[in-house]
């Protein structure tokens, strides 16, 4: 026992204890009689909102990977509680976008506008959707997305539990662990950084700490956070909205923007991964939409544990 760490034991133990319909019921088809139109209105919507403002998207993204790492995938993130305890209050929520969470209100009512489909998807499928959209849309992999999930009735604030930016590579693999991934799945997932950008906190204390980051691509995020201290971000890699391995690339050169992101390049026992989906766009694609399939399965819920949520911010 001693040589197998905490995160593999619990992992082992949630699989272990998460009955088999949980997974079993997801399929790609499981709207085709309820809503048979769901993914052409969804393609629609997430469309008009990503037209609507260009950070649409990576918030969408984000949001869906907040979701699923919490709770499972089950919209939790959506609920707001009346009492102020709810998931999208906790300090590491605090930065999501709330373009991300309209995308989703508005993907929901248009799914609902169809009498077809009214109260009939869950919120949770909805926001795997959208963030399918949200990658595809940017020019990213078009996967079928599985369905069948069910909306949870709880959201705590102090449920959250999330990587933080300075986490190095052990920390990464530990947390990533815990959720069932392995290292290369955490590396091809920490690739939705391809998209959006991050505000100055989460960055500024490596300008000119940490050895690692190029020294001018240092000086550009220096001028950029100390003309705007509170509200200065940097974009992820050079290719704002467009999804490609560009991300990778940055961090072959030192322009990784989180500690987190030019980790996976300075560990050496990241690296080749880092070098394979930088001059391998296909491969980082194929891996991508394996572990958001992955990522999709966490934790979900069924009609014994959840609810077709009317209203994505309140149980029913
Ligand atoms: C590996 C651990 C991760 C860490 C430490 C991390 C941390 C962060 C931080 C600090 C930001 C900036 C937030 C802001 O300033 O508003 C961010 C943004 C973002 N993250 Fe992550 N993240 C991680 C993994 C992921 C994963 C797995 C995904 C999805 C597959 C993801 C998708 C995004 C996207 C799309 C943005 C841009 C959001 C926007 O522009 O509004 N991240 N992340």
């Amino acid at each position: 026992m001693a040589s197998v760490g905490l995160p593999f034991v619990l992992a082992v133990l949630a699989a272990a204890l998460m009955p088999p319909s949980a997974v079993a019921q997801l399929r790609t088809d499981y709207y085709a009689t309820k809503c048979p139109k769901l993914e052409t209105i969804i393609r629609s919507s997430v469309k008009q909102s990503m037209a609507q403002s260009p950070i649409s998207g990576p918030a969408t993204l984000r949001l869906f990977f907040h979701d699923c790492a919490v709770r499972g995938c089950d919209a939790s993130i959506l609920i707001v509680n009346s009492n102020g305890d709810d998931e999208r209050r906790n300090a590491d929520n605090q930065s999501l976008k709330p373009e991300g969470f309209q995308t989703i209100m508005n993907a929901k009512a248009a799914v609902d506008s169809d009498p077809q489909c009214k109260y009939q998807v869950s919120c949770a499928d909805i926001l795997a959707l959208a963030a399918r959209e949200a990658v595809y849309q940017s020019g990213g992999p078009n996967y079928p997305v599985e369905l069948g999930r069910f909306d949870g009735r709880l959201s705590t604030r102090n449920s959250v539990v999330l990587p933080h930016a300075n986490f190095n590579l052990d920390q990464l693999n530990s947390y990533f662990a815990g959720l069932g991934f392995t290292q290369t799945e955490m590396i091809a997932l920490s690739g939705g950084h391809t998209i959006g950008a991050s505000d100055c906190p989460f960055f500024q204390y490596r300008i000119g700490t940490d050895p690692t980051m190029d020294p001018a691509f240092a000086a550009q995020l220096n001028s950029t956070c100390n003309a705007n201290p509170t509200t200065g971000f940097a974009f992820f890699d050079d290719t704002v909205v467009g999804f490609d391995n560009s991300y990778f690339r940055k961090l072959q050169v030192g322009r990784g923007v989180l500690g987190s992101d030019q980790v996976l390049y300075t560990d050496t026992r990241s690296r080749a991964t880092v070098n394979n989906y930088a001059t391998n766009q296909g491969a980082f694609f194929a891996d991508f939409v394996m572990a958001m399939t992955k990522l999709g399965r966490v934790g979900v819920k069924t009609a014994a544990t959840g609810e077709i949520r009317r209203d994505c911010r309140f149980p029913n």
